[in-house]
C-alpha cells in the first residue's frame, strides 16, 4: 500500500463541499431563496431534475426540503473546521451561496450579513493554514432571476454575475486565491435546473435554450476570470466540469464513433471553450442539426478568447460505457448519464459504477487535451453508512474505494499530468445533490442526521477520518 513520493510537495489535499447541501439557514441572514432550496428531498427529487416543467415553487404539503436546514454548516462551521484540521487539510473547497450575498440576484448593494458570513469562515479556515477553493456558483441561482427572467437563458444574468464576482473578489482578495466559476457547468446538458437555473418546458425545445444559456455562462465565467487577475493577481481561477471517460461498448467502429461524439460533447465542449477560449469545430454541427442559432454579441468571442482559465478543476465518479443502439434493457440506472452497463465494473449502492483505473484515464485524457494544471475537486463513495453500538463507524468500502483512486492519481503523475490537488466531495456527510438524501453519505465526519428530517446533528469521526488524516499527513504514500 505504498506509493513511494508520487505526490509533489505542496499537494493540495483537502475536501469539498457545496453551500446549499451543508449550511442549513436557508432564510438566516437576509439569505434570498434560490434553486435548490424548492428542490424536493428523496429519489423524487431526480425525477424532477429530468421532468418536463418543473414550477419551481414549494410544495409543502408533498414534499420535503432538506436544503434548509441541511447540516447546519452556517452555525456549527467551527466546529466542523477544527476537525479539517484535524485531518490536516491543506484546502477545503465550499461555494459560495449567491443568494446570500445578492438574495434576488438583481441588487446593486450587496447583503453586509452575508458577506461577513464568509469573512468568518475564511477566517477560520485560516486560523488553521487551510486555504479556502472557492466556487462561485455551485449548482444554484436565486430564484428571483430564475422567475423573473428564465435564470441563465436571459443575456441580463451576465451583468448580475459581473456584479456578483466583482464585490466577492474585492471582499475577499486576501483571502482566497484559488477561485473556479460553475460548478460541473456541463451537466447543464443533462439536468440545466441545477446549473443553468431554468427547466425545460416542452421536449422539443430543448436544445436552443440550453445552449443560449451556455454561451451567457461563458461570457460570465470569462469575465470573472478577467476581474479575478486584475483585482487578485496572485490568485487563480479555474473551470470545473463532470468528467466520464466515455468507453465503447465493443470495438464495432460504428460505437467507438458513438461513444467519441457523447465524449466530445458531454466531457469537451464546455471546457474547450473555458479552456482553449474557443467553441470548438465539432459543435458547429451539432447546432446545425440541432437547430441551434446562437445569439452573440459584439466582444463575446474575444473576451472568451483572451480570458481562459488557470487550471482545470473536474469531479470524477464513474465512467460510462455507449453503444448506438441500446435499449431500455442496456441502460444502467444509476449513473448520472445513462450508458450502458460495463460489465468489468461494480456500481455502487446508487448504481454509479466503480473505476478507478478510468480516473487515470480522465486525468491522461485531460491532460493531453489541454496541458493545463488540473485538480481533482470531487471524487469518493455515497454509501449508507451504521453507527455500531460502540458509537464507531468502519467504513472500509470506502477507504478501499479512495485507495483505489488515489493510487489512480499516482499512476497519472507517473505518466506526466500535472495534479495540484484533491479534495474528495462531501467530506462531511452532506445533502445529496442528486436525490436529496441525507442516508446517501460521502464523509469522513459522520453526522447525525436522518432521511425524515430526525437526528441531533453530532458530528462522529468515522474510520475514513484516520485513515486520511494518514494518507495527508505522509504525502500519499501510506494509503
Ligand atoms: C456532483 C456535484 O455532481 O456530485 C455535487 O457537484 C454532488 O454537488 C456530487 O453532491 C455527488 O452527487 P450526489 O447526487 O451523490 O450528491
Amino acid at each position: 500500500n505504498e506509493l513511494k513520493k508520487r505526490f509533489p510537495e505542496g499537494f493540495l489535499w483537502g475536501g469539498a463541499t457545496a453551500a446549499n447541501q451543508i449550511e442549513g439557514g436557508y432564510l438566516e441572514g437576509g439569505k434570498g431563496l434560490n434553486t435548490p432550496d424548492v428542490l424536493p428531498g428523496g429519489k423524487v427529487r431526480l425525477q424532477v431534475l429530468k421532468d418536463i416543467g418543473f414550477d419551481f415553487e414549494l410544495h409543502p404539503e408533498k414534499y420535503t426540503y432538506p436544503n434548509h436546514e441541511a447540516i447546519d454548516f452556517y452555525n456549527r462551521y467551527k466546529e466542523d473546521i477544527a476537525l479539517f484540521a484535524e485531518m490536516g487539510f491543506k484546502v477545503f473547497r465550499l461555494s459560495i451561496s449567491w443568494s446570500r450575498i445578492f438574495p434576488k440576484g438583481n441588487e446593486t448593494v450587496p447583503n453586509e450579513e452575508g458577506l461577513a458570513f464568509y469573512d468568518s469562515v475564511f477566517d477560520e479556515l485560516h486560523k488553521y493554514n487551510i486555504e479556502p477553493v472557492v466556487t462561485i456558483s455551485h449548482y444554484e441561482t436565486p430564484l428571483y432571476l430564475v422567475k423573473e427572467y428564465g435564470g441563465w437563458r436571459s443575456r441580463e444574468l451576465v451583468a448580475f454575475f459581473e456584479r456578483y464576482v466583482t464585490v466577492l473578489f474585492n471582499r475577499y482578495k486576501h483571502k482566497v486565491k484559488y477561485w473556479m466559476t460553475f460548478n460541473e457547468i456541463n451537466s447543464g446538458l443533462e439536468m440545466p435546473i441545477n446549473g443553468l437555473g431554468f427547466a425545460i418546458q416542452e421536449e422539443n425545445d430543448r436544445y436552443q435554450p440550453t445552449f443560449q444559456a451556455f454561451h451567457h455562462q461563458f461570457v460570465a465565467s470569462a469575465r470573472a476570470v478577467q476581474l479575478c487577475h486584475e483585482i487578485i493577481p496572485d490568485a487563480q481561477i479555474g473551470c470545473m466540469i463532470v468528467y466520464l471517460p466515455t468507453y465503447a461498448g465493443d470495438c464495432n467502429p460504428e460505437n467507438v464513433l458513438y461513444a467519441l461524439k457523447e465524449e466530445q460533447l458531454f466531457n469537451y465542449f464546455c471546457g474547450d471553450v473555458q479552456v482553449r477560449g474557443e467553441y470548438p469545430t465539432f459543435i458547429k454541427r451539432y447546432w446545425r442539426e440541432h437547430g441551434i442559432k446562437l445569439e452573440t454579441q459584439e466582444g463575446d468571442l474575444e473576451l472568451i478568447k483572451e480570458n481562459t482559465v488557470d487550471y482545470i478543476a473536474f469531479s470524477y465518479y464513474m465512467s460510462r460505457t455507449e453503444k448506438k443502439d441500446k435499449t431500455d434493457k442496456d441502460v444502467i440506472s444509476g449513473n448520472i448519464i445513462g450508458g450502458i452497463k460495463n460489465p468489468f465494473l461494480k456500481a455502487s449502492e446508487w448504481g454509479w459504477e466503480i473505476d478507478p483505473i478510468g480516473l487515470q484515464i480522465s486525468l491522461n485524457q485531460l491532460y493531453d487535451r489541454y496541458k493545463k494544471p488540473l485538480f481533482i475537486v470531487e471524487n469518493g463513495l455515497g454509501a449508507i453508512d451504521k453507527v455500531e453500538e460502540d458509537g464507531t463507524i468502519n467504513d472500509d468500502y470506502r477507504i478501499d474505494y479512495l485507495r483505489e483512486h488515489i493510487k489512480a492519481m499516482g499512476e497519472a503523475i507517473e505518466d506526466g499530468v500535472e495534479l495540484i490537488g484533491y479534495t474528495p466531495w462531501g467530506c462531511i456527510d452532506l445533502i445529496s445533490a442528486s436525490t436529496g438524501e441525507m442516508s446517501k453519505r460521502y464523509g469522513f465526519i459522520y453526522v447525525d442526521k436522518h432521511d425524515d428530517g430526525s437526528g441531533i446533528l453530532e458530528r462522529k469521526k468515522k474510520k475514513s477520518f484516520f485513515w486520511y488524516k494518514n494518507v495527508i499527513a505522509t504525502n500519499g504514500e501510506k494509503l
